[in-house]
């Protein structure tokens, strides 16, 4: 189902113009490899300082537990998961829960939040070292949209495969032309961008029954 689950999430005012004006073809390959630069370099490569604050992801966590009925006895996937900050923040609100991360960035693995290091390994969203119906639910947010369309639906199966049904994804979106003029000037590593339709219809044809909601700028 359609559903807004990072509604908590605060907001930031994104100047897309100024963003979409510094973006060069050499910014967006450095971006996409999603080292060093792209979480703590330069603003134009990325996040310009990827830091753990409990004001980020403290208030989405209830609105995850509630939805998916998490519990001390659940297993979380989070595919994208970067240094690991939505899965310290879940452990913190939800005692004893079993979570796991992976991420494409050696470097944001490297220097993943220490108190969920452990837990969390570099791998591709298209080969996820898991088995199958691992996990009561696999989170994935603004991740799955870096592959190119037939990656992106090969990451969709594979979350489907190692959950036991309950997923929740945030993919790059727009609905109207004003809203795809601004994801595009905003726009740094995604490769695959679609209207909110063009998703669903996606999703369907791919297998993907999960829930999601979609990042505009
Ligand atoms: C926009 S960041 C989002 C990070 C985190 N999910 C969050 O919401 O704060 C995208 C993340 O996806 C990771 N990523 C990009 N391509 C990936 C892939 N093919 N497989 C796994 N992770 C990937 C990046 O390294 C980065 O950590």
């Amino acid at each position: 189902m359609e559903i807004d689950l990072l509604r908590n999430y605060p907001r930031t005012n994104r100047d897309t113009k100024a963003r979409g004006e510094t973006k060069t073809e050499e910014v967006r390959q450095i971006a996409r490899q999603f080292g060093q630069a792209f979480f703590d370099g330069d603003r134009q490569y990325g996040y310009g300082g990827f830091y753990y604050n409990s004001r980020f992801w403290q208030p989405v966590i209830p609105d995850f537990k509630r939805h998916f009925s998490l519990t001390s006895d659940s297993c979380v996937l989070d595919v994208g998961c970067a240094k690991g900050f939505m899965l310290h923040d879940m452990r913190e609100a939800i005692p004893g829960i079993d979570v796991r991360g992976v991420d494409i960035s050696d470097y944001a693995v490297a220097n993943a939040k220490e108190e969920v290091r452990e837990w969390i390994q570099q791998a591709c969203a298209t080969h996820l070292p898991f088995n199958d119906n691992a996990f009561d639910v696999v989170i994935s947010i603004n991740t799955v949209h870096n592959l190119e369309q037939a990656e992106c639906a090969i990451a969709l199966q594979e979350i489907m495969r190692v959950s036991k049904g309950k997923a929740f994804i945030t993919v790059d979106a727009y609905r109207n032309e004003d809203e795809k003029a601004r994801m595009l000037e905003w726009n740094l590593t995604a490769k695959t961008i679609m209207h909110v339709d063009e998703w669903k219809a996606f999703f369907n044809d791919v297998g993907y029954t999960g829930d999601y909601y979609w990042f505009m700028p």
